[in-house]
């Protein structure tokens, strides 16, 4: 699938006839899982509604800097942190223009000014426009200090120039999102130097020699999270349950069985890493006794009854640690009311972070490649929508940094 799962994109657009393509171009980004909010120039309405972008978006239009009611709800400044990516789609010559100068005199230049993330410019306009001097050395000053320059195409323009000028295909600029969030992943290393430890897989309770109680769990979330932590440049340690997949690259994997085993694992590894993600789908109960021999059927009982015992709660029992504790992130699995249960397992087992997932709803969830995740924490929240659980990983370890990152700056 793609690297845009969960990625926030601040889509600027400026006066340009190609501002029509913007609502393809959102869809698109949408459809990957990113999430678009989209801040409009005054012109820019003149070649494409507000009620459009808003509709396509799913979020309100932004405007105008002197909107008290925008300004309430997600302000300015917040929406310039927000972005992981700002993209300016259609740029116009003013707009470059306007950057290049440092001006924020309405809200789009002024978010470019006040954010900190990365910005991607997609420049469109008339062929002479482009090769104008004064556009030339305003894109060559945006490329010296650091902005991605995507674009333009050549070829017919609406006006019936031919030329350089076209803004990119919506779907080259998704493209271009989807390798730019690519390349970001693998080109940082934020965890160089931490040590995480993962638990993935179901665990099997043996009930005779040849009998056991299980799930369907494949180990396919807990196996990438374990692989993307890794390409971030954590040291892994990954306590799997019985699975058939590979071992990531760069991680000690511990086999387990039970439950009994894989609490003993992590205990014993949990005071020497830095982060705890129990991604396992534990057996909440064992049998009370195992038998020696194979339980045989006799021809006068129509049934059997197993009496069952709890298992430790392996993650509930890192979150205790007094001394040494790692940053520990629980897993909910949820049928119904994933928000209400996820935040009460938060609560109740002492949790720094929990991802939900409904496993009622088929194509993703236990054994499937794909699923959808929602993000809590204490004070907030992040929705990872349906993904491939590769592109999850990547996403649930980038949230986990931005949640150190703001933990360390806070102390
Ligand atoms: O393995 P896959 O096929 O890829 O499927 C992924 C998944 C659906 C298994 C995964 O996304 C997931 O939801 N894992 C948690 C499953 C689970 O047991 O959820 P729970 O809500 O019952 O448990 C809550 C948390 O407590 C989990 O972090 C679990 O690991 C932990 N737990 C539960 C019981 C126990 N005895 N010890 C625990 O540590």
């Amino acid at each position: 699938m793609t690297s845009l799962a969960g990625k926030h994109i601040l889509l600027g657009i400026s006066g340009g006839i190609a501002a029509y393509k913007c609502a393809e171009l959102t869809r698109r980004l949408s459809e990957r899982g990113a999430e678009v909010r989209v801040v409009m120039t005054t012109a820019a309405k003149e070649f494409i509604t507000p009620l459009t972008m808003q509709a396509v978006s799913g979020h309100p239009v932004a405007d105008s800097l002197l909107d008290p009611a925008a300004e309430a709800s997600m302000g300015h400044i917040e929406l310039a942190k927000w972005a992981d990516i700002v993209l300016l789609a259609p740029a116009t010559a003013d707009l470059i223009a306007r950057i290049a100068a440092g001006m924020g005199n309405d809200l789009l230049s002024t978010l470019v000014l006040a954010t900190d993330s990365p910005i991607a410019v997609s420049p469109a306009m008339n062929q002479q426009m482009y090769m104008n001097q004064a556009t030339q050395e305003n894109i060559a000053t945006l490329k010296r200090r650091g902005l991605h320059i995507w674009g333009p195409a050549a070829g017919q323009q609406a006006c019936g120039d031919v030329g350089m000028g076209r803004m990119l295909e919506p779907m080259d600029l998704v493209h271009l999102c989807e390798r730019f969030f690519q390349a970001d992943l693998h080109e940082q290393k934020p965890l160089e130097g931490t040590s995480l430890l993962i638990t993935a897989g179901p665990t099997r309770e043996a009930i005779d020699p040849v009998r056991y109680i299980s799930n369907h769990s494949s180990g396919k979330m807990g196996f990438s999270i374990a692989e993307a932590a890794a390409q971030l440049g954590a040291k892994v340690t990954l306590v799997s349950g019985p699975v058939s997949l590979a071992t990531p690259e760069n991680v000690e994997r511990i086999n387990v069985e039970s439950a009994e085993q894989m609490h003993s694992a992590v205990m014993k590894h949990a005071p020497s890493h830095a982060i705890f993600i129990a991604c396992a789908a534990v057996a909440d109960f064992k049998p009370n006794q195992i038998s020696e021999q194979k339980l045989k059927k006799t021809a006068d009982e129509d049934g059997m009854t197993i009496q069952m015992i709890k298992n430790p709660d392996i993650v509930a029992s890192v979150a205790a640690m007094t001394e040494q504790r790692p940053f520990t992130i629980g897993f909910a699995a949820e049928t119904q009311e994933v928000e209400k249960y996820a935040r009460d397992k938060l609560e109740r087992k002492n949790l720094d972070m929990i991802c939900a997932n409904d496993v009622s709803v088929q194509g993703q969830g236990f054994n499937s490649d794909n699923n959808a995740l929602h993000l809590y924490w204490k004070n907030g929240d992040k929705a990872l929508p349906l993904a491939a659980k590769s592109e999850l990983g990547k996403a649930i370890m980038l949230e986990v940094v931005a949640r150190l990152e703001t933990i360390r700056c806070a102390n």
